[in-house]
């Protein structure tokens, strides 16, 4: 009997963990789930900074996400380590910003994707995913937008690359 394929890894990263990330990890695995790939797939958030560690995330982040059906009460932040270069096959930043972090980060030998998580959905013609944390309920709702979008995207290429 063959062992079964390697789940493929997918971290999202945002600044605090508790806004951007947190929500992309719980819309996407909604979105792989849907398209009959989480099984196959292991998702996890995490931020470039350490302050919200072991928080849950913003209760603005939680009220917005779950008006649309999302639970993200049960998540916890953390802070982004050198080990999940060895983990992840794909790390995801929500902003230009949390790349250069990543990128300064990269060990030489990581041989999976990093990048910007709307650079996967090119339709949208946006980079960045914007931090709302500072902001009132549009940016929220905002967010969640993009990365609902950004989500399916993905996942439909996900799709289309695992069925080749
Ligand atoms: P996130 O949002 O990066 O999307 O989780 C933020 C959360 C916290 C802070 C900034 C952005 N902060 O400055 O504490």
């Amino acid at each position: 009997m063959c062992a079964p394929p390697d789940r493929i890894r997918i971290l999202f990263v945002c600044l605090g963990n508790i806004c951007r990330s947190p929500t992309a990890e719980v819309v996407f695995r909604a979105a792989v789930q849907r398209a009959g790939l989480g099984p196959r797939l292991q998702v996890d958030s995490a931020g470039t900074g350490e302050w919200h560690t072991g928080s849950p995330p913003d209760y603005r982040a939680i009220a917005h996400a779950a008006k649309r059906g999302y639970d993200l009460k049960p998540l916890r932040a953390r802070q982004v380590s050198i080990a999940d270069f060895d983990r992840f096959h794909w790390i995801l930043a929500m902003d230009g910003s949390n790349l250069d972090h990543l990128q300064a980060m990269r060990p030489p030998d990581f041989g999976g994707h990093l990048g910007l998580f709307l650079e996967l959905a090119p339709q949208l013609e946006l980079r960045e995913v914007p931090d709302p944390y500072d902001g009132g309920p549009e940016g929220f709702e905002r967010m969640l937008d993009l990365i609902e979008r950004g989500s399916e995207a993905f996942a439909a290429k996900l799709v289309e690359s695992l069925a080749r």
